[in-house]
């Protein structure tokens, strides 16, 4: 049976203020904290096996999903004391794996929605005998990412860094973020000091002669490192066109807690999801949008593609768009937030204060 190590101890820079008092993966999408949708798929491919490599905010992990039962799963959490980068996570774990050395060990990015067909990766590896394999996928502005050019038979060719001209642009295969590894290629990771997996171990494999074979699946893909990604993965597991086992629900326009409050005649649609305990008042329309537990939407407010923290609050006829307001934030009446504006942890913004447009 294949184990598994989900990298879940990154900062989440790029996620932040969603990040500040809770680690990227604990964030809910679609209901539930985002990592317990791969948990699900992990083993819905027949992995029994997780090893959770955490760093920051490790402590609220284990509380959370405890020993994994409740999934299925038999779950176990390992702490680094200082970060270890991907790579260095990965090493820092191999005690605790059952694997042989020449068995296959699946990794996951904790923050990738994919419908990933996690056992063709494992049989892809096994039947190329690779010591690495890597699930690519083909996005079509490839600058943002590293990309890994393939020979005619998936054999990796090179894994080059952002490209920066249209000439470097290769190939349209990106990393995705799920690999698997031969046991024994785990124990090659230099213990002890920070290590990059991207940037280090397999260009260091490459560049040693290793096989590295590249898997390219084109199923739904998404990296939901940025507010914009992480309501748009939330929204698509509530619409259905993400895959998840544990979307607590019937998929449909929407999903509502079963203690949240909607006003009747409150508008929800695009995959918005209203978390345990949150209310959407009268008149209020809210398009493709993330309501996470506590938060109050205030009479006539107007909410699309926007991520409202927990036991934040968003007053009488607001207008958001593209927004992310921190835990705890209030946004005052009358307010218009626009185009990426991230209104931080416990703000407070004044009825009327913020406008893009001249009109009342
Ligand atoms: P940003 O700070 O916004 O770039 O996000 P991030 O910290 O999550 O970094 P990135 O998206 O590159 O990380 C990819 C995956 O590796 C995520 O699932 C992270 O949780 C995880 N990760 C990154 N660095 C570490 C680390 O030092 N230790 C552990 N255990 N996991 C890590």
């Amino acid at each position: 049976m294949t184990e598994a190590i989900l990298l879940v101890g990154g900062k989440g820079t790029r996620l932040r203020p969603l990040t500040v008092h809770t680690p990227k993966p604990m964030v809910p999408a679609a209901g539930v904290p985002f990592l317990t949708h791969q948990l699900a798929r992990a083993r819905a491919a027949g992995v029994e096996h997780i090893v959770l490599a955490t760093s920051y905010l490790a402590e609220v992990f284990e509380p959370y999903f405890g020993d994994g039962s409740a999934l299925g799963l038999h779950l176990e959490y390992v702490t680094e004391e200082e970060p270890l980068g991907t790579g260095g996570a990965i090493r820092n774990v191999a005690a605790r794996l059952h694997s042989g050395p020449d068995d296959p060990v699946l990794i996951f990015n904790g923050d990738i929605l994919t419908g990933l067909d996690i056992e063709a990766l494992v049989d892809t590896h096994e039947s190329t005998g690779a010591d690495v394999s890597l699930h690519l996928t083909k996005v079509t502005d490839p600058r943002a990412y590293g990309l890994v050019p393939t020979d005619p038979t998936g054999r990796v060719l090179a894994f080059l860094e952002k490209p920066q001209t249209p000439e470097e642009i290769v190939t349209d295969q990106i990393n995705a973020g799920a690999y698997v590894f031969r046991r024994s290629v785990i124990d090659t990771i230099p213990a002890g000091r920070p290590v990059s997996v991207e940037r280090e171990t397999f260009p260091g494999l490459l560049a040693a002669g290793a096989h590295l074979q590249g898997m390219v699946d084109s199923t739904y893909w998404l990296d939901l490192g940025t507010p914009a990604a992480f309501v748009r993965g939330s929204a698509d597991l509530v619409l259905g066109r993400a895959p998840s086992p544990a979307v607590p629900g019937r998929c449909g326009d929407r999903l509502v807690l079963p203690t949240a409050r909607v006003a009747p005649d409150a508008k929800l649609t695009g995959g918005t999801v209203v978390g345990e305990g949150a209310s959407v008042a009268q008149g209020a329309r809210v398009f493709g949008s993330t309501i996470l537990p506590g938060a109050v939407i205030e009479p006539g407010a107007v909410i699309t593609d926007s991520l409202i923290g927990s036991h934040a609050r968003v007053g009488e006829r607001s207008v958001l768009t593209g927004t992310v307001v921190g835990d705890g934030a209030i946004v005052g009446a009358d307010n218009e937030l626009r185009d990426g504006v991230r209104v931080w942890c416990d703000a407070r913004i004044p009825a009327g204060a913020v406008r893009f447009s001249s009109d009342q």
